[in-house]
């Protein structure tokens, strides 16, 4: 085998609820354009593309209903982009999933959620420092 398949998916960067900056993670909403291609819910790390950038950034990324919230009731996908703080709203990315960190949990206060991202921030950072697949 040469390499197994990636799993990849699109959308555009939409306005979320405003949360992530009072938490210390601002987070890109992603409108998804290929649902089909979603993993289960989660957090990710990922590699995410936006023009102009042709270099890919390291991101970590959430999928689901956000449960610490009782006022989130969709399905969402929101990104903490490593090392980048410019506007994205309107942008298409792409994302690759490198690997699955974590499940997504009801945290008991705003600090465990606080705690939780910043310890999947640095896991994630050292996964994608790894090779994605084996050689
Ligand atoms: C790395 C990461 C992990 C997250 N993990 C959880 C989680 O376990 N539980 C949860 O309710 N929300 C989780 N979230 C989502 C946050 O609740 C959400 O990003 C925050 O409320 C900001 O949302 P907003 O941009 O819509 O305001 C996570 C987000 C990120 C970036």
């Amino acid at each position: 085998m040469e390499h197994p398949a990636t799993l990849s998916f699109r959308g555009t960067v939409v306005h979320g609820d405003k949360r992530g900056r009072e938490l210390g993670f601002p987070t890109a909403n992603i409108a998804v354009i290929d649902h089909g291609a979603l993993p289960v819910d989660g957090v990710y790390a990922c590699w995410v593309t936006f023009p102009p950038a042709t270099v890919p950034h390291g991101a970590t990324i959430s999928i689901g209903d956000n449960p610490t919230f009782d006022d989130v009731t969709d399905r969402r996908v929101e990104a903490f982009v490593h090392d980048f703080d410019g506007d994205l709203y309107g942008a298409e990315v792409e994302f690759t999933v490198h690997s699955w960190l974590r499940g997504m949990f009801r945290c008991e206060s705003l600090d465990e959620l606080i705690e939780k991202t910043a310890a999947d921030v640095a896991a994630s950072r050292i996964a994608l420092a790894q090779p994605a697949r084996r050689p």
